[in-house]
């Protein structure tokens, strides 16, 4: 409840103690966020800060989003050429490399990939799990024992990472994503460390493409790599190996820790309600996906692996004009599009705070909006929900009674173990 008086505490400290007021507002967005949202929807929904200018509204997030070349990607952008070494879709605005790349994206990312990539999903999950509970202990770890290693193998075999460990994959996208997403203040030892990571999963995916080339591309697996390399594109588009390497490396740094992260807080978001976890346990195993699913992205609403989305403002913007709360965004300012906000903007969804499966989709803004929504949506579409719904098939398999809370992220951002029962505790013990 404190939280409801973060504007009031906030206005008290003198505008120029700007330390105070950043640290006011980190520990209330680390401590109170859904709290501090209600609170500036309601109150300053567009809310200019040291830090940047909050943008809380559901149409004023949506408006910010589609208008790349006003608010641009600019705030993370080199940080993310920097670890890839190249030019890529989410690190550039206009016509040169995003509008070809978005493309490019849509054709190597095929839609009509969801279903085998669902049922491989589904088949590494199972091995997975296997494994786990194999092991004969009573517990196992989530994110470590399941969900990081499937979405991995999952990557291995459907991108076409073949050869490169599991750990090598996930360790090097950690430090990706932790350098060029959640490093607001340029850390140099993070971004040095996000970097080296990017050098090293290059290096190994150059080895990968010279040995597919050497075997012909044409008999090589069918994976995105191997569509990569059999797309010819016109010489002027400079789209080389390199470039190739830079998009599938990408590709997965905009994949692994978010889709590891997602099947953990989309299970916390279903176990810590009883009698949602009883509906979606019984749709899991109806095997109708389009009903399973929805539990699952309703799940992330509450819990979105990207709460807020930084762009920067390159020209004065009038933004919701003609509106009470008309305001001018100047130029060069940073703009946060507050995706977890807007997705509980009680003007424009029904009942916001109520778990409800099957919303529109335009109220759920778990895999962005816009110019740069994720370019990969089919394939978390089908990998994500599948990853859930195979822990849910398996009755024994549930967080730790009085556990349910628990991510624990062990300093980091991203959450790191998230205990369970691995189903011979429930055996035991009944
Ligand atoms: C698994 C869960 C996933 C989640 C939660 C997720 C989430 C997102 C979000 C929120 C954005 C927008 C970022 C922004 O506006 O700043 C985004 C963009 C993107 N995603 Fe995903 N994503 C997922 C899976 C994937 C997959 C499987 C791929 C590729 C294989 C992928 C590749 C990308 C790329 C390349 C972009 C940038 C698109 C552009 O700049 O036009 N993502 N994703």
């Amino acid at each position: 409840m404190a939280v409801m008086n973060f504007l009031a505490s906030y206005d008290a400290i003198p505008e120029d103690d700007v330390p105070q007021r950043v640290a006011l507002l980190r520990e209330t967005m680390a401590t109170g966020r859904a709290a501090l949202f209600a609170e500036l929807r309601a109150h300053r929904p567009v809310f200019s800060t040291p830090v940047g200018v909050f943008v809380t509204r559901h149409p004023d997030v949506l408006e910010v989003l589609s208008a790349p070349t006003t608010f641009t990607v600019g705030v993370f952008g080199p940080a993310l050429e920097d670890v890839l070494g190249a030019p890529f879709i989410l690190a550039r605005d206009g016509a040169d490399v995003h509008w070809r790349e978005r493309g490019y994206g849509q054709l190597v990312l095929a839609a009509e990939d969801a279903p085998r990539v669902r049922k491989l999903t589904a088949r590494i999950a199972d091995q997975v799990l296997d494994e786990a509970i194999a092991r004969g202990t009573d517990t196992f770890d989530l994110v470590q024992d399941y969900a990081r290693l499937a979405v991995a193998r999952v990557a291995a075999a459907y991108l076409g990472f073949d050869g490169i460990e599991e750990e090598t994959l996930h360790s090097c996208t950690r430090r990706m994503q932790w350098a060029f997403a959640i490093n607001p203040g340029r850390d140099p030892e993070i971004h040095a460390a996000g970097v080296t990571a990017g050098r090293e999963l290059h290096d190994r995916v150059a080895e990968l493409i010279t040995r597919r080339r050497a075997a012909d591309p044409a008999d090589g697996p069918d994976d995105v790599l191997g569509r990569m390399l059999r797309t010819r594109l016109p010489a002027e588009y400079g789209f080389d190996d390199e470039r190739v390497n830079a998009n599938l490396v990408g590709y997965l740094t905009g994949y692994q820790q978010n889709a590891t992260q997602c099947t953990a807080t989309a299970l916390k978001e279903l176990v810590v309600r009883p009698e949602v976890l009883v509906e979606a346990e019984r749709a899991a195993g109806e095997g109708d996906p389009a009903r399973f699913d929805a539990f699952v992205w309703e799940a992330l609403r509450f819990h979105p692996f990207v709460p807020v989305t930084p762009r920067l403002c390159v020209r004065d913007h009038v933004l919701a004009a003609g509106t009470p709360r008309q305001t001018l965004i100047p130029a060069k300012s940073v703009v946060l599009a507050c995706f977890a906000s807007a997705m509980f903007d009680e003007e424009v969804l029904d009942a916001p705070a109520e778990f409800r499966p099957g919303r529109p989709p335009a109220h759920n803004l778990v895999l962005g909006y816009g110019a740069h929504d994720c370019v990969g949506r089919y394939a978390a579409q089908v990998i994500v929900p599948e990853l859930v719904r195979r822990v849910l098939l398996r009755p024994g398999v549930r967080p730790l009674p009085g556990g349910e809370r628990d991510l624990d992220y062990a300093g980091t951002p991203f959450p790191q173990h998230y205990r369970v029962r691995s189903g011979r505790a429930a055996v035991t013990t009944t």
